[in-house]
């Protein structure tokens, strides 16, 4: 799918992605129905063990969209992490540059305010950029904690005026991160663009959760996560069940070995 093909879906078809981050599960992406993967700035989290996304840098984001290139060929974006859009325009471009030449189709950004002259002139360049209002993780300071945004009438409008900022700024699809589902249907239904919903209930235009959690690899119980497997256990058993054949020589077998 490209970004026309995404956009165009709004009404059609719901939209899934997934994050990604290395390789091996690129390549069973690859053979699955998703519509588009996200090398999200949660790979700080998932894949390098810090308790936030803040620490993510272009350079990890970077080597991590290429890692998932390498196998997997449909639409992947890549997330602009904490403090990329602060930068000085020059130094943004060559962020996004980065991030672009290393096998990304479009970027992530979170917020917008403040922000709207840098998102504008990566679309007039050629840049499709998605939008991410709610609960925006680089914003985890100042929220207090990852909590679900959008709950007074204060909050709720300013989420839905963000969101339909990003879309006159010309980004091709927004995520809805922690929202009420009120709040997400509304949007939903005001913007021409697709939303892609995490923690933001039914009626998004499409959902994304990061690989992990849903996969059960991850040790969170996320209210708005379902897990689809239990992979953390089944590797437990795995890999124990290889010790126990080591103990018991029963691996290497005959055709495991060189004769
Ligand atoms: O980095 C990420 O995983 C994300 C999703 C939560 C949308 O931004």
């Amino acid at each position: 799918m490209n970004i026309p093909e995404f956009t165009k879906s709004k009404n059609q078809k719901k939209l899934t992605m997934v994050t990604c981050y290395d390789a091996s599960f690129a390549a069973a992406l690859q053979k699955t129905e998703v519509d588009a993967v996200l090398v999200g700035d949660s790979v700080a989290m998932v894949v390098y063990g810090h308790s936030d996304t803040v620490s993510a840098t272009v350079p990890m984001i970077s080597a991590h969209v290429a890692a998932v290139r390498s196998k997997y060929k449909g639409l992947i974006v890549g997330d602009l992490p904490f403090l990329a859009a602060q930068k000085s325009q020059t130094d943004f471009i060559e962020d996004v540059r980065a991030l672009m030449s290393a096998g990304a189709n479009a970027v992530k950004l979170e917020g917008v305010d403040g922000l709207e002259t840098k998102v504008s002139s990566l679309v007039q360049a050629g840049v499709p950029v998605m939008g991410h209002v709610g609960l925006t993780p680089q914003f985890v300071n100042l929220f207090g904690g990852f909590r679900v945004q959008g709950r007074t009438a204060e909050a709720e409008k300013l989420i839905f005026e963000q969101a339909l900022k990003l879309q006159e700024l010309g980004c091709f699809s927004v995520v809805l991160e922690c929202v009420p589902e009120g709040l997400a249907k509304k949007t939903t239904e005001a913007l021409r663009v697709p939303t892609i919903g995490i923690g933001a209930g039914v009626s998004t235009d499409g959902q994304i959760l990061v690989l992990q959690d849903m996969l059960g690899l991850s040790d969170l119980n996320l209210k708005f996560v379902k897990k689809y497997d239990n992979l953390k256990d089944r590797t437990i058993n795995a890999v124990n069940a290889y010790c126990a054949d080591v103990q018991k020589k029963n691996f290497p077998k005959i055709e495991n070995t060189f004769v």
